[in-house]
């Protein structure tokens, strides 16, 4: 309970419950940050309301408890009733003592732990992962951290575009070529070439449309012969999928393969169920649902395609089929779809499909983590000067390449090995953090310059200013370990600061996670980063004549140290001890 806006809602709840009379976990004190104070409590106005008294009145008689006096310097009612709180140093000293000495930083885990899905990154197989890929799995890996750090259960899943039509010539074209041609192909060469190939020769030749049809005929009724070849295009592509999962660091791996496939056998079981319930109704000779509140631009009911006319069933029969498995199987009770926004729609019916046949029911919930697209400077989807989509292996090749210079220039005596490793580390978290930082649901334009520069709301910019402070316990030659334990004293008003920063990480991650907004936890960082150079240069560390300070402020610069660095890692970024 490090939130020292926490601890003092508490206080203040128990003293409008002596006030009021009222039950203490039925008042909401409204506790905000404050920009006169350390903090604002707006809570005596509805409650005022409430019982029909004075706000004004009510927020004295809180003050008067003395409940407030413990942690507070000085407490003043103000306007029509709100109550202005600046903590004692000494207040604020003992609660960041007690989150130094915690491995958690101070951050509360869950009050109720949860089951969640996160289905997130899900690239297509035998297409080449690009930049639309880059946030789905940056905002799915932060977020499984996230829930992780506040003890959730957390089931990854990595639905990939494993089935369809398209396998019909993908299959015939490895056919073609041969089997160990085709094989060296695509671990040598991209992905898109031998799937444009395939295309090519399916819209040129009627002799090779006619066999790839007849490919998926045999893909659908199984034939043994034809899922191997299927399965070699599967094992190939996720051979690319991970060689860009390892170098981006992200947790995902075969084991949490949920691919489209995989719901094959439940498709005709959703039907037979949805039948059963009185849902399913004949459409122009499709099977669909009409769920409540959907309609289209004429007024009429919208109906969600379960199986179309030819008797194939697509994208939404999978996506029901996924929730019975993700809430009956899995007993998850938060599915989470870190999918982009234009999918909103779909999503949608199909949360409201399952909601009307009972699969996803409270407490079960469903979330679509919905993001907006990467733009380049034309302020246009983010394109190659050639005019093709970004591949995501040569984004991140020409980020590690620039952070490497750049690190290079700064850090000349640096060994070579390092300044790589330095290199890679600040230019996948620059990628990472540049996509992190924005408000999920707005694009942003990628732009090289900004994402590596050291200064501004930056991963370079985070990572430097922890190693700094690495640097200055190297100087020191102290044991970061020796000072956790000491009351830091806070006398001026940047340590202060830096320490209200410092016990915010815990509402911060929470909050994060309520908005499953990973930006909120970058702004954080940003802003700790900050208070700390305010601090550092106002209060001298290791300068001779500040010997009585020295260990206090220490004591400062290793939890400062220790937050930007979780909070990096909780956003999939590490950060170098000297850069
Ligand atoms: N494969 C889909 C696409 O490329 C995204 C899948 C998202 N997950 C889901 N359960 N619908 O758009």
């Amino acid at each position: 309970m490090a939130d020292p806006l926490f601890t003092i809602a508490a206080t203040l709840r128990a003293a409008f419950a002596k006030v009021t009379g009222l039950p203490a976990d039925s008042i909401d004190p409204v506790v905000r940050p404050s920009d006169r104070a350390d903090a604002q409590a707006n809570g005596a106005l509805a409650l005022a309301q409430q019982l029909g008294k004075n706000p004004r009145e009510v927020a004295a008689a809180a003050v008067a408890t003395g409940l407030l006096a413990e942690s507070c310097s000085t407490v003043e009612v103000a306007g029509p009733g709100f109550i202005n709180l600046t903590f004692k140093p000494e207040f604020l000293a003992a609660q960041l003592a007690e989150a130094a000495t915690d491995p958690r930083l101070g951050v509360r885990s869950a009050a109720q732990q949860r089951t969640v899905v996160i289905d997130y990154s899900h690239p297509n197989v035998a297409k080449e992962m690009h930049v639309g890929h880059l946030r789905t799995t940056m905002i799915g890996d932060s977020l499984v951290r996230l829930l992780r750090f506040v003890g959730h259960r957390t089931i990854l899943e990595n639905h990939i575009g494993d089935w369809g039509r398209q396998f019909g010539m993908l299959i015939e074209h490895l056919l073609d070529v041969g089997e160990t041609e085709a094989v060296h192909q695509l671990s040598v060469s991209d992905l898109n070439t031998f799937y444009r190939e395939a295309s090519e020769k399916f819209e040129g030749s009627e002799e090779f449309k006619d066999r790839a049809r007849q490919r998926v005929v045999e893909l659908q009724s199984g034939d043994p012969e034809t899922l191997g070849f299927w399965r070699l295009l599967v094992d190939e592509s996720m051979r690319h999928f991970n060689g860009v999962y390892s170098r981006l660091g992200v947790l995902l791996s075969n084991d949490d393969l949920m691919g489209e496939s995989a719901y094959n056998d439940m498709l005709p079981i959703v039907i037979a169920r949805l039948r059963e319930q009185g849902l399913l109704v004949e459409s122009q000779g499709a099977e669909v649902v009409f769920p409540e509140g959907f309609i289209n631009r004429e007024g009429e009911p919208l109906p969600l395609i379960v199986r179309n006319s030819v008797g194939g069933f697509g994208y939404a029969a999978t996506d029901l089929a996924c929730i019975i498995d993700r809430v009956e199987r899995l007993h998850a009770d938060l599915l989470l779809y870190v999918v982009g926004a234009p999918q909103a729609h779909h999503l949608n019916m199909v949360f409201a499909v399952a909601r009307m046949a009972g699969w996803l029911a409270p407490p079960v919930e469903a979330v679509h983590v919905a993001f907006g697209n990467v733009l380049g400077d034309d302020r246009k989807m983010f394109k190659s000067r050639s005019g093709e989509t970004v591949k995501l292996s040569d984004l991140l090749d020409e980020a590690v390449e620039r952070a490497t210079a750049a690190v290079r220039e700064k850090n000349d005596e640096m060994p070579p090995a390092e300044q790589a490793e330095v290199g890679r580390m600040v230019g996948i978290g620059a990628i990472k953090y540049a996509d992190l930082s924005t408000d999920r649901i707005k694009d942003y334009v990628f732009d090289w310059e900004r994402m590596l520069s050291f200064d501004g709301n930056t991963a370079p910019y985070l990572q430097y200013a922890h190693a700094r402070i690495c640097s200055i316990f190297r100087r020191a030659q102290v044991d970061r370990a020796s000072v956790r334990a000491v009351v830091p004293s806070l006398a001026e008003p940047q340590e202060k600061a830096l320490a209200l920063a410092l016990l915010q990480f815990d509402s911060t991650v929470h909050d994060t996670l309520d908005k499953f907004s990973p930006h909120r936890l970058c702004t954080y960082l940003f802003e700790l980063a900050q208070a700390f150079t305010s601090f550092y240069e106002a209060c001298p560390v290791l300068k001779e004549g500040y010997e009585a300070t020295r260990e206090s402020r220490l004591a400062l610069c290793d939890i400062t140290a220790r937050t930007l660095s979780k909070g990096l890692e909780l956003l999939g970024i590490e950060a170098p001890e000297r850069m």
